[in-house]
């Protein structure tokens, strides 16, 4: 493969694994984002975002928009990881809600990542509870798949890291 790079932005951990695991397949650099600047990724002609889904937002686009008219001429692809099953209808509306503006068009990539309440910072924790004690009140026939993730994840400890959710990005940046 070309020249590339992997800029990751991570707060648990899973998507630092999913760079990690794609620096391996790949031979590109790896480095967070908060270590990056727009000349680290000058010199390649691939870019992949890994970041962590919170709150329907995927960490690390801001790199990107704050440079993307710097990184035009490049093969771009974004790598997001959040707790949910994979679910092509609930990737669109991050799709939807994410990118827009400069990042219209991307292609976004999903991996499972990891749940657990006895590590998150106590904001993320309070923030989660007050959003699964709102959906209880929900019939659970109307859940989104995200939704049925998130409220079977209640009280669990679960890792669903899995260098396969990488596949359809590797097949991706194999492409011509
Ligand atoms: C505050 C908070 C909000 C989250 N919101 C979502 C979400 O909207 N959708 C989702 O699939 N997972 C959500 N998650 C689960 C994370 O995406 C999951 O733990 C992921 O592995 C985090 O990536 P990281 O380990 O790289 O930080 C949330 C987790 C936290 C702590």
């Amino acid at each position: 493969m070309e020249q590339g790079m992997i800029l990751y932005q991570s707060k648990y951990g899973s998507s630092k694994k999913y760079a990690h695991w794609l620096q391996e397949s790949t031979g590109f650099g790896c480095m967070r984002t908060a270590d990056a600047s727009y000349k680290d990724v000058l010199p390649c002609t691939t870019l992949v975002l890994c970041g962590g889904v919170y709150a329907s937002g995927i960490a690390g686009l801001s790199f990107l928009r704050k440079n993307s008219h710097k990184l035009k001429d490049k093969k771009i692809a974004v790598f997001c990881v959040g707790a949910s099953p994979y679910d092509e209808r609930a990737l669109l509306q991050l799709k939807e809600h994410n990118f827009r503006q400069d990042l219209n068009g991307l292609p976004l990539f999903y991996g499972r990542g990891a749940w657990n309440e006895g590590v998150m910072t106590w904001k993320d924790r309070t923030l989660c509870k007050m959003l699964q004690k709102a959906l209880a009140k929900k019939d659970p026939a109307t859940y989104e798949p995200w939704m049925e993730g998130c409220m079977a994840s209640v009280g669990q400890v679960r890792d669903w890291c899995d260098p396969s959710y990488l596949t359809p990005l590797l097949t991706y940046l194999q492409e011509g």
